[in-house]
């Protein structure tokens, strides 16, 4: 048993079997449609929710050490000042998203190198299974599902809630009942759907059935919609932008910009979705790494930008009559909509229509895009008989891997209808940390074991790029708060259970010597 556990599948053996017929998936993605679809997937939800609410930071009314990042216990105790609450990063959130981005590169770099050499649907897994045995393999699966999962579950609630806000606008209000989480922070509210979270995964699970070529023709209109709202609102907005509303630029100092890090790292989730395409790519070598790293710098520039625009306008900070800088009270109970707040602030409430549009097909997109990755990681774990096997599929007229894309779509839409899944972006954020850790290190033992296969991409200054990539990764992960790291242990004792009980003994590894 030991060695099937630590057992890897040889990179040969994975290419082989993305040939057998039955399983094989159609090559027709190129740099662009790589690349649209990676910004497709990065920018949903999180930039237009969550920087306002990590440069405002939040002061808690129960003070609780399951809120504090566990870093902050470890090196202060019960002294952690996280219990009370988060520091607001102010103007320097734009400095997070930098920093962030840099964590990321560092990731993305090795998702890269695995992409261009292992070009097999199922992304981090994949690359476990061919580097650290099954077991890794496993778990690295079943934390990319909830990375998936989790995430696209934020994003269609918070896809809800902007649609509720602009049909409230236009004077066509949803009944709440229809249009609300049902359980919010573990109480029931009342509502009895959230109908549009649920309907929007299954019209893009039926579009994702019907064609890879269409859904990322579909996926590239959309981006260039997205993008224009976020360049509308920059050009939009420039003019009442001024410096002296961005000083003081960091008042909480480092502490504020790390835990602002850790916060928005949810915005940038989904560029590594790029690499579980690879196999339906048509020159996975070179375009893998293109898309992966011009991903990461489009949306690097761009969340920088507006982040500086928006604390520009509004200041997120103001003088308190005690000469203290106290979080703008203009914000105050509306951090999530921040940028609705500033645009109104300064005359331009127009623009916020066009925003919010903007924000609503960008979050389609994402959607789609993580519906499509989840799938085919399902596909590539039951291909090696670690889930059963109608999730591998394929559709014999549509070519795509339509049973797993169903269950994917069932699995996240009824819980999006259900519950408000706010703080989970934090689950989702901790999952991908440890996938992207993982890769990292799949980088180092593969150039150690396998020097000779054809990379059709190098991570440059090696070992340091991984290991870099690793130490933020955990400095990103510590700064997350003690509740997440124990939701993420449940999900992975689960995970470990169905292995044992069940995977282990059906793997395609699990033969007699
Ligand atoms: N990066 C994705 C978002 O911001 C998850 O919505």
């Amino acid at each position: 048993m030991g060695s099937q556990l630590f057992r890897t599948k040889s990179v040969d053996q994975l290419i082989a079997g993305t040939q057998e017929s039955g399983y094989r998936l159609k090559k027709v993605l190129g740099p662009w449609s790589l690349t649209a679809m990676g910004v497709g997937a990065v920018i949903g939800t999180g930039l237009w929710a969550l920087t306002g609410t990590a440069a405002l930071g939040v002061s808690v009314e129960a003070p609780s050490i399951w809120r504090a990042p566990v870093l902050d216990l470890i090196l202060h105790g019960a002294e952690a000042s996280g219990i009370y609450g988060r520091p607001g990063a102010g103007s320097a959130i734009a400095l997070s998203y930098f920093l962030v981005a840099i964590a990321c590169g560092f990731a993305a770099l090795c998702y890269a190198e695995l992409a261009s050499m292992i070009p097999v649907a199922g992304s981090a897994y994949t690359y476990s299974y061919a580097t650290m045995g099954e077991l890794v393999a496993w778990i690295i699966g079943w934390d990319l599902v909830l990375e998936y999962a989790v995430s696209n579950m934020a994003v269609a609630v918070g896809f809800s809630g902007y649609l509720n806000a602009l049909l409230e606008n236009l004077g066509f209000p949803l009944p709440e009942w229809l249009s609300e989480p049902v359980f919010r922070a573990g109480e029931a509210t009342g509502a009895v759907f959230n109908l549009p979270a649920f309907v929007i995964v299954m019209i893009l699970t039926m579009i994702l059935v019907v064609g890879i070529r269409e859904s990322a023709r579909a996926n590239n209109v959309m981006v260039v919609i997205k993008l224009g709202a976020i360049l509308i609102f920059i050009f939009g907005a420039a003019r009442y932008v001024s410096l002296d509303n961005l000083r003081p630029f960091a008042p909480h100092g480092a502490q504020g910009v790390l835990t602002g890090a850790a916060l928005v790292f949810f915005a940038y989730i989904g560029f590594d979705s790029i690499s579980t395409a690879a196999e339906e790519c048509r020159n996975p070598q070179r375009d893998m790494p293109i898309a992966i790293i011009s991903t990461l710098v489009v949306c690097m520039v761009l969340y920088v930008t507006v982040a500086l625009v928006l604390g520009g306008i509004v200041p997120f900070f103001v003088q308190a009559d005690d000469g203290e800088m106290v979080p703008n009270p203009i914000y105050e109970n509306k951090e999530d909509a921040a940028f609705a707040v500033a645009l109104k602030a300064v005359g331009l409430g127009k623009l916020e229509y066009l925003i919010t549009v903007g924000a609503l097909l960008g979050m389609i997109s994402s959607i789609l895009v993580y519906q499509m990755g989840q799938a085919r990681i399902w596909f590539a774990m039951s291909r090696d008989r670690l889930l059963p096997d109608f999730f591998s599929r394929v559709h014999p007229k549509y070519q795509t891997p339509y049973v797993s894309t169903w269950i994917a779509g069932i699995v996240v839409a009824i819980p999006a209808g259900l519950w408000d899944i706010g703080d989970l972006a934090e689950l989702a954020d901790i999952g991908t940390l440890f996938a992207f850790s993982l890769v990292c290190v799949a980088v180092l033992v593969l150039r150690r074991k396998r020097p000779d296969l054809k990379r059709g991409f190098r991570v440059p200054f090696m070992p340091v790029t991984p290991i870099l990539g690793i130490l933020s990764c955990l400095i990103l992960m510590s700064s997350l708060p003690l509740r997440t790291w124990g939701r993420f242990f449940v999900w992975l004792a689960l995970g470990l259970v169905i292995y044992f009980s069940y995977g282990r003994k059906r793997s395609t590894l699990h033969q007699p010597e």
